[in-house]
């Protein structure tokens, strides 16, 4: 299957077209303050089949609805509860997904089977206005073929997703760089799914209690165990090199890198690090302590390491803390949970 796929930009007459082509049942690519998005009428059962068909994504992972207004809620959830209000209050609009119970008019395929439904309102002008023009809630995974590192350039997007869909809006890099924050407010005790730009203590201190870590965010889930966020299970973002995370100080990964020279390794480090681990290629993700400014740069990182073509990677670790954490989260799936202590 290969369709001509157009990449244009956002601007008034992108915004229309996007807007005409999700009314019609449509899937289109389109730039969000955390990564770019495929969307999908997320009341239409079969425009959403498409974004599975598009991605390749396992059916039993569950799509985010994105709103642009808490107007759009009734018929999306069946309840808007306190713990919600109350994050939507601080975060919304911005890179946070809040889990809720769902309501009749999200189509199935949306909510792979669970009785819950994550809604997120985004603050990127293009998705506010392409919500806006089309009237529709949309359904919107990242923009990259199942497994791939998520797309946070349009350029990204078209090197996954050329022929697979018809339009790609490109909106510029994206300001976040990693997906939204995810939370459960369903249940006895609010729980974080996966980390982002909004951390356990941003949540925390809007609710004004403790949030649950869902332990899949830091390590790999034992054999058997059940993931209550579908996604979380995957080996994830991977590039095709083989990467792994040596935890310890600079001087301690040049060293291990040094003696590892025989596999004729690349690492991926903090800025201004690459020079100072010559001969080896670098491909640097962000300033050492600063999981805002690594958060931007991960996912292209991932990728640019692909485009230097095959081979094994180490990776200098990131803190595990604030915006870190979902640094770290994104990194150790890439992966596939190799980390080594030095
Ligand atoms: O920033 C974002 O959230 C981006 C942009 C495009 O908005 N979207 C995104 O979607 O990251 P996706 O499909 O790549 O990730 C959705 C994550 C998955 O880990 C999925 O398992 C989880 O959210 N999820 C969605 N609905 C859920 C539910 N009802 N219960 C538990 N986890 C859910
Ligand atoms: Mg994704």
């Amino acid at each position: 299957m290969s369709i001509e796929t157009l990449l244009c930009p956002a601007d008034q007459a992108g915004v229309a077209r996007a807007a005409a082509l999700l009314r019609q049942g449509e899937i289109i690519a389109l730039p969000t303050e955390t990564v770019y998005g495929i969307a999908a009428d997320a009341r239409n059962g079969s425009a959403v089949k498409k974004i599975f068909a598009a991605k390749g994504r396992p059916q039993d992972n569950p799509l985010i609805v994105h709103i642009d207004d808490v107007g759009m809620l009734p018929g999306l959830v069946s309840e808007f509860p306190e713990r919600a209000r109350l994050l939507a209050a601080a975060f919304w609009p911005g890179p946070l997904t809040i889990i809720m119970p769902r309501g009749p008019e999200v189509a199935d395929e949306c909510c792979a089977g669970l009785d819950t439904v994550g809604i997120r309102m985004p603050s990127h002008p293009v998705v506010r206005q392409v919500i806006e023009a089309s009237g529709c809630a949309f359904a919107a995974p990242s923009a990259n073929r199942s497994g791939r590192p998520s797309p946070t350039t349009a350029q990204d997007v078209w090197a996954d997703m050329q022929g697979r869909l018809p339009l790609i809006l490109d909106g510029g890099p994206c300001a976040v760089g990693v997906e939204s924050t995810v939370v459960s407010v369903v249940g006895a005790k609010p729980t974080l799914f996966r980390p982002g730009h909004i951390t356990l203590e941003d949540l925390e201190r809007a609710l004004g209690e403790e949030v649950e870590l869902s332990p899949a965010i830091l390590e790999k889930l034992a054999e058997g165990e059940v993931a209550r966020s579908p996604g979380m299970k995957y080996k994830h973002y991977a590039p095709r090199a083989d990467i792994t995370i040596l935890e310890g100080t600079f001087e301690q990964f040049k060293a291990y890198v040094e003696a590892h020279a025989a596999q004729d390794p690349a690492c991926l480090c903090f800025a201004g690090e690459g020079a100072k681990l010559a001969p080896f290629p670098c491909v640097e993700y962000g300033r050492e302590g600063d999981g805002d400014d690594q958060a931007r740069h991960i996912f292209r990182s991932l990728r640019a390491l692909d485009e230097q073509g095959d081979r094994v990677v180490y990776a200098r670790c990131p803190r595990k803390d604030g915006v870190s954490m979902a640094v770290y989260n994104r990194l150790i799936r890439a992966a596939a949970f190799r980390v080594v202590a030095l």
